[in-house]
């Protein structure tokens, strides 16, 4: 792969640039390429730095730094989760990102995350679903017809074969809008009008409301045996979406254990119940749903390497694309130490001053 030339300017991707780059793709192929990336992380997980991100809570959301490192590359990711956003016309997630050489320190590419995000998500899910899922599964449920919903559901077409899905929001304006979004995508789609409703006959149910506060978007009698439950919404300390209840009769797959312990859905149970590390299935190491009848919890709050995945994924379709400006963000003085002398030489020397 060729590398973007200069190592002083630094590429931006612009919501613009990535909105170009996502439909120059293909949404269903970029989702398919970058679950890939995660995967291939997912497997190498113990060459990563790992520590649960770093939260600043506030009364209305929280924002969070989410920073990793194979060794070769450094990535982070700006994230915030403000629920009651959508009241003033913002999204609750909105995101940002550097990829860094950790030879040099110097940043190779930042760019907007939010679609990133939403895509990562979504490939994260799926890749969990291929591992968990009852085997055949063609119909899934999504409760929360917000911002990731769509995201999720191509995701689980483009890697599952998911074709017919069951919608439920409490605001029937968004699952008409998320049913409306994915019209022309060849899903069988009812928009259901209680949560009941929408999980009846669902091999996969996937959660991905936004509240502030332990939320019960499912309650145990709703949830069946052999089913796989994707729970992307609860991802904060006191923002859970699944009655205790359910998360105690379900095998429960986390991303990393001090991260979900403190965010995730089991933060309703003692830190001695036993949990899995997605990462050890996909590796080979563990076994991921063993009969027909369990119910398996895939209990996503979002880690720093699948946003890794996503900066290498980003990094390498980049190039030739053309989708990027060029930032000058690192100062280049011609002498490495002259940097003041850099600054001096900025401003032409006025040589008409008396
Ligand atoms: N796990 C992860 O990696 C990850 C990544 C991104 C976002 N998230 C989380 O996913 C959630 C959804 O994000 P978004 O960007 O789609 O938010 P959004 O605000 O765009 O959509 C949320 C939707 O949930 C609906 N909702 C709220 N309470 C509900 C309930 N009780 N029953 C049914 N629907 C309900 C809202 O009406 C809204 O349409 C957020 O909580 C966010 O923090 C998790």
């Amino acid at each position: 792969m060729t590398p973007i030339p200069n190592l002083n300017i630094v590429p931006f991707v612009s919501v613009d640039n990535m909105m170009k780059l996502v439909m120059r793709i293909g949404i269903e192929r970029f989702l398919t390429e970058l679950e890939a990336y995660i995967e291939e992380d997912f497997r190498r997980w113990e060459m990563f730095d790992k520590t649960p991100r770093v939260a600043s809570h506030s009364p209305n959301g929280v924002i969070e730094l989410m920073p990793t490192s194979d060794g070769t590359l450094y990535g982070f990711k700006y994230v915030n989760g403000h629920p009651y956003n959508a009241h003033t016309g913002r999204q609750t997630v909105t995101a940002f990102g550097v990829l860094a050489d950790t030879a040099s320190g110097y940043p190779m590419l930042i760019t907007e995350m939010t679609i990133l995000t939403a895509l990562r998500t979504a490939a994260t899910s799926a890749m969990a679903a291929k591992y968990l899922a009852p085997k055949g599964a063609r119909t899934m449920a999504i409760i929360g017809n917000g911002a990731q919903s769509e995201f999720q559901a191509l995701a689980f077409k483009a890697v599952l074969g998911i074709d017919k899905l069951r919608l439920y929001d409490i605001d029937p304006k968004a699952t008409h809008k998320c049913a409306h979004n994915l019209a022309a995508y060849g899903f069988d789609i009812v928009q259901a009008k209680t949560p009941e409703e929408a999980v009846t006959g669902a091999q996969i149910v996937t959660t991905v409301t936004a509240d502030k506060k332990n939320a019960t978007i499912l309650t145990d009698n709703m949830v069946g045996e052999g089913i796989h439950i994707n729970a992307v919404g609860g991802d904060c300390p006191g923002k859970t979406e699944l009655h205790r209840d359910i998360v105690l009769r379900s095998e429960i797959f986390v991303e990393y254990p001090p991260q979900t312990w403190i965010e995730g859905e089991i933060q309703q149970l003692p830190q001695t119940h036993p949990i899995h590390e997605l990462w050890k299935v996909i590796a080979g190491n563990e076994t991921g749903r063993s009969n027909d009848r369990q119910i398996t919890l895939f209990d996503s709050v979002g880690f720093a390497i699948e946003d890794f995945s996503a900066l290498r994924y980003l990094r390498d379709r980049l190039q030739g694309s053309g989708l990027y400006e060029e930032l000058d963000l690192l100062a280049d003085p011609d002498e490495p130490r002259d940097l003041f002398g850099m600054l001096l030489r900025s401003v032409k020397p006025n040589t008409d001053a008396a």
